[in-house]
């Protein structure tokens, strides 16, 4: 049995793929901030998943909560991260932003640390970072949520040269979804995948060991127009 860890998997895309991981075999730890959904889920399961409420935010928590996991599960193969928020900002309140900073950049980044230090030192190991197809371009409605997944998505791609580098099985991956039907999404629009189509495609791009997948397949159309539009027609329309 393989072991795996998710970062954010009370609600959404983490929780699906932590479902789909149980059935292929995974011992998962899943975690968040809300211990009843948690708690929901491990009744589905109970050898095959363990769950710690986990606050990202709470550096100290988060270290202490992924050594906790690593001495209770041995080699991790795969680790997960899904956590994230992000709050349209109008007038530029930092106190807005301030949550998604420190949730997407900072959270992620000790994370991302963690893990890769982690496999450095297994000798093998697979990261994988849900960041978003937001890490593309700007947007005036939600700037640090754009920019977060920026930063994310270069991060990842920097530690997936290190580990080319390395010449270990260490595999990095960067998952960009476009809409998917979850809390965050805050209602229906265009091309919105389910959680669980979105979450069976990430599972086979964990298996493939993409380095950047989009999710659903057809986000990889818009990803190109993003890319090649003009900024002045992008600034009318987003
Ligand atoms: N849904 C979309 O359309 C979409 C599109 C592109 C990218 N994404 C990305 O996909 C990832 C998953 O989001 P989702 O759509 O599945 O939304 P979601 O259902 O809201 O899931 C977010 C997860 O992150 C956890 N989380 C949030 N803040 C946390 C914190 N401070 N500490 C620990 N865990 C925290 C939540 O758990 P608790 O609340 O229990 O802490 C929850 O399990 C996010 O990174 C998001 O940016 C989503």
């Amino acid at each position: 049995m393989k072991n795996a860890i998710i970062i954010g998997a009370s609600s959404g895309i983490g929780k699906d793929l932590a479902l789909i991981l149980v059935e292929n075999d995974y011992k998962v730890a899943i975690t968040g901030r809300r211990l009843i959904e948690l708690e929901k889920i491990k009744s589905i399961n109970s050898s095959q998943f363990i769950i710690k409420q986990h606050d990202i935010t709470n550096f100290e928590q988060t270290i202490k909560v992924f050594d906790e996991l690593v001495q209770e599960m041995g080699n991790i193969d795969l680790v997960i991260h899904s956590s994230g928020i992000g709050e349209p900002n109008y007038q530029l309140d930092f106190a807005i932003d301030l949550p998604t900073i420190n949730t997407n950049i900072l959270g992620g980044t000790l994370l991302y640390g963690l893990a890769y230090n982690l496999f450095k030192k297994q000798g093998f190991g697979h990261l994988v970072g849900i960041t978003s197809v937001a890490s593309i371009r700007g947007n005036r409605h939600v700037p640090a949520y754009f920019a977060s997944k920026s930063y994310q998505a270069s991060y990842l791609e920097s530690l997936w040269f290190k580990a080319q580098k390395s010449k270990l099985p260490i595999y990095v991956t960067d998952i960009q979804p476009g809409f998917v039907d979850t809390p965050m999404a805050l209602g229906k629009t265009f091309w919105m995948a389910t959680s669980q189509k979105a979450a069976q495609q990430i599972y086979k791009a964990i298996l493939a060991r993409k380095k950047k997948v989009y999710i659903t397949k057809r986000w990889a159309l818009v990803a190109l127009a993003m890319k090649l539009a003009p900024s002045k027609l992008y600034a009318k329309l987003f």
